[in-house]
């Protein structure tokens, strides 16, 4: 069907109305010239579709959907397949359930562990969550349902979360808050994208032209809808429609659809403005429509299964000494509430009524395992009983190896507010204590949607990282701590040893205007930790196996490159233990002697390999020019400076295993306005300022050559020579050179310059 034709069909009040839903979960399309009404769910970690009472903070009864691991949990895999496996189950289920567009992936940074959303989230680095969320997209998309990116941008804390400004300088945005909506944006075309609900840069996001139109659409050839997440309209309907904000939700807000065609009416606002919107949500809507598969059917219990997989896929293995994995005729005691009730989703507009949860206890006793069990807290609060904690050791004690379930709970984590704490509850702290006192053999299971502290690290021999694994969290657990599957995931995000490490932790909770300005700038996660050379208690990039992986041969096609081409690396990755296992091959980028502050690496290239025992494989990557650059303002542009470039193969953020080196050449000019001020180090920046100041400086005398007679300025003085002839202007350049320099020698350059 021809949308523009559809659109020229319907009245100016069907075109306002076709801009908001018809109520909380469906948009209301004009059903007088054929065209069905569809409906939108949640996302992004399952599907919530609701189907009598509705609202946006997973508190009504939504229909049974398949849990699969949270946001924080399946970016530790690291594997953009599975990424893509999972989207393509989930659009399935959404043809199933007949929805238009499923809500998520969720893109925002995580910019402190405090955020309560973090597990929703994927990642600290920009370029692990576009990589990722692309791969999502894709799969979803490839089953002719939408998806909505969100929540764009810079919504990195739920504290106030409706009004609250993220002030944030231009380059901080594009290079961490905004990259990875960008690469998901161009990779894969997600058809609409979700408008958060905060300020930025004090504009509602709803009202933010900038964001919706000029960089989202323009930039990046963004050409689906854009919606609003729920409730975040601002009371200028008009505004945010001619920002670029095309769908309001929910519906039906009548009186801003009056406002549409008021505005219309009253000459304020260009018809083609609503047009265009319509245009927009009718196109995604069609899409879909003329590719239903009604035939569609879920099959729940291979979807659990799948959720399993990728539970087991992602889960991080911290600590081990070697009491794992654990052997299956050990007389095995698993201690902690979460053994029986896991945890396994967050809080809020993810949270899904999943089909069948599984908890390790049970899952223990399909695999027909003797295990012991002591609960050792509830789950309601977080003040330690003696007596439970009593029966824990006691039941630990009686056991070869307890295993001991903690983490976070719900009422410390959630979409909507939060955390205040790193620190898991007191009863459960206290639980690992009692444990690890009397049980040498005691490994702890954590499951949380972010990070937290462990004061209790030491006395224990194994951690795993379960985060929030969605259904199926049990059997993955005991996949893993049994040895059924070799942990290969890594953590997406730091673990700080103190909460007062992170670089938000003194600006997160904002000020009494609610601003909360970004002042740690690009220094968000590893990249400050690195730069200060900070101590964390994980780094981001960090997991174990229960093999080992040697890395070798890192390799560079090409020495030298202008910033143009393309850079091939490759590396060698051998498995070095007794079993098979998969390796995430992380590839950092730096630049050590930039003269601009950067990161000292940042995550450019990452991919999961299997290898056999005695294995090797070479695994390549393609940097092109986005690896290299920064976002310089002063040309609003991505650039790359001209120097040597660091190239890091590595097994973690801090475990660099090889590195080589290219010199690239940036091609890009400088256009800058050049005057008597500039100095020689701007002037050199662009090709012609170089051709010409090396000339100028050859023949002029102005710096001592090398071979003059005269005393020996020894490398201290030849130093200072340098660094000041370098940042020297050139009004001083002329001044100094007396003489020598011939009159008018300085406007003859700012000419040819300029020219
Ligand atoms: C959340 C969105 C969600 C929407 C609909 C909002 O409160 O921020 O992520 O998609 O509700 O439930």
């Amino acid at each position: 069907m021809d949308v523009k034709a559809i659109v020229s069909q319907m009245t100016l009040e069907e075109k306002a109305a076709l801009c908001s839903g018809k109520d909380f979960w469906h948009l209301q399309t004009p059903e007088r010239l054929g065209i069905k009404p569809v409906m939108v769910s949640d996302g992004p970690c399952g599907i919530r579709k609701q189907a009598d009472a509705a609202d946006h903070l997973g508190l009504n009864a939504s229909v049974p959907a398949t849990s699969y691991p949270t946001g924080s949990c399946m970016a530790c895999s690291f594997d953009r397949a599975l990424f893509r496996e999972s989207g393509v189950t989930l659009g399935q289920a959404c043809q199933a359930e007949q929805l238009s567009v499923l809500l998520g992936p969720a893109a925002n940074i995580k910019r402190s562990p405090l955020c309560g959303r973090n597990f929703e989230y994927l990642s600290e680095d920009p370029y692990l969550t576009g990589e990722l969320a692309a791969s999502y997209i894709d799969g979803v998309q490839s089953q002719n349902v939408g998806v909505s990116l969100k929540h764009f941008a810079a919504n990195n804390q739920e504290y106030h979360r409706m009004s609250s400004d993220s002030v944030v300088d231009e380059r901080t945005l594009r290079e961490i808050y905004l990259a990875g909506f960008e690469t998901a944006v161009r990779k894969s075309k997600p058809w609409t994208v979700m408008c958060a609900y905060n300020r930025v840069n004090g504009t509602y996001a709803a009202e933010n032209k900038r964001l919706l139109t000029d960089i989202l659409r323009d930039e990046w050839g963004f050409d689906g809808y854009v919606v609003s997440d729920w409730g975040a309209t601002t009371a200028d309907r008009v505004k945010c429609l001619e920002a670029g904000m095309d769908l309001e939700m929910p519906g039906k807000n009548a009186a801003n659809d009056k406002q549409l065609v008021e505005a219309v009416k009253n000459g304020t606002m260009d018809e083609k403005v609503l047009d265009t919107a319509a245009e927009r949500i009718l196109t995604v809507v069609l899409r879909y429509l003329d590719n239903r598969k009604p035939e569609t059917v879920i099959d729940f219990e291979a979807d659990h299964e799948k959720a399993r997989k990728i539970a087991a896929e992602s889960m991080v293995l911290l600590k081990n000494d070697g009491v794992l994995p654990l052997k299956k005729d050990a007389k095995i005691a698993f201690i902690g509430e979460f053994a029986r009730t896991p945890r396994f989703q967050g809080g809020g507009s993810s949270n899904v009524n999943a089909y069948k949860v599984t908890s390790a206890l049970e899952a223990a006793g399909t695999m027909g395992l003797q295990v012991s069990f002591a609960p050792g807290y509830a789950i309601q609060t977080a003040e330690p009983d003696e007596a439970m904690l009593r029966e824990a050791a006691e039941t630990a004690k009686n056991a070869d190896v307890a295993v001991v379930f903690v983490g976070i709970t719900d009422a410390m984590e959630s979409e909507g507010f939060d955390r205040r704490t790193l620190s898991m509850p007191k009863n459960h702290e206290a639980l690992v204590e009692a444990v690890s006192k009397v049980q040498k053999n005691t490994v702890v299971v954590v499951m949380c949607g972010g990070c937290i502290t462990m004061p209790w690290l030491d006395d224990v021999r194994g951690v795993l990282y379960a985060y929030l694994g969605g259904e199926a969290v049990g059997p993955a657990t005991l996949d893993l701590l049994f040895g059924d599957v070799n942990p290969s995931g890594k953590l997406a995000e730091s673990f700080p040893k103190r909460l007062e490490d992170n670089p938000s932790y003194l600006y997160y909770f904002g000020d009494e205007q609610n601003r909360t300005e970004y002042r740690e700038g690009v220094f968000v996660g590893y990249r400050y930790y690195d730069k200060k050379n900070i101590d964390v208690l994980f780094p981001f990039g960090y997991g174990l196996s229960y093999t080992t992986f040697a890395y070798s041969d890192l390799k560079l096609d090409k020495a030298e490159m202008q910033d143009t081409d393309t850079l091939t690396v490759t590396v060698k990755v051998k498995n070095t233990g007794a079993v098979r296992g998969k390796e995430v091959v992380q590839l950092y980028v730096g630049m050590p002697e930039s003269r601009t502050l950067r990161p000292d690496k940042e995550l450019k290239g990452f991919e999961k390999v299997e290898l056999e025992p005695g294995e090797e494989k070479t695994v390549s990557f393609t940097l092109s020019k986005r690896a290299f650059a920064y976002y310089r303002t002063d040309i609003q542009d991505w650039y790359v400076e001209s120097g040597a470039y660091t190239i890091m193969a590595a097994k973690s953020s801090r475990e660099i295993a090889c590195t080589a080196s290219v010199q690239i050449t940036s091609t890009t000019e400088i256009k800058r306005v050049y005057t008597m001020d500039s100095t020689v180090e701007e002037i050199m920046e662009s090709p012609t300022g170089r051709a010409v100041m090396e000339k100028l400086v050859a023949g002029s005398g102005l710096v001592p050559s090398g071979e003059s007679e005269g005393p020996d300025l020894g490398a201290g003085t030849a130093h200072m020579m340098e660094v000041m002839m370098r940042e020297m202007p050139l009004r001083s350049l002329i001044a100094f050179g007396g003489d020598s320099v011939p009159e008018g020698l300085g406007e003859t350059l700012l000419s040819q310059l300029n020219a």
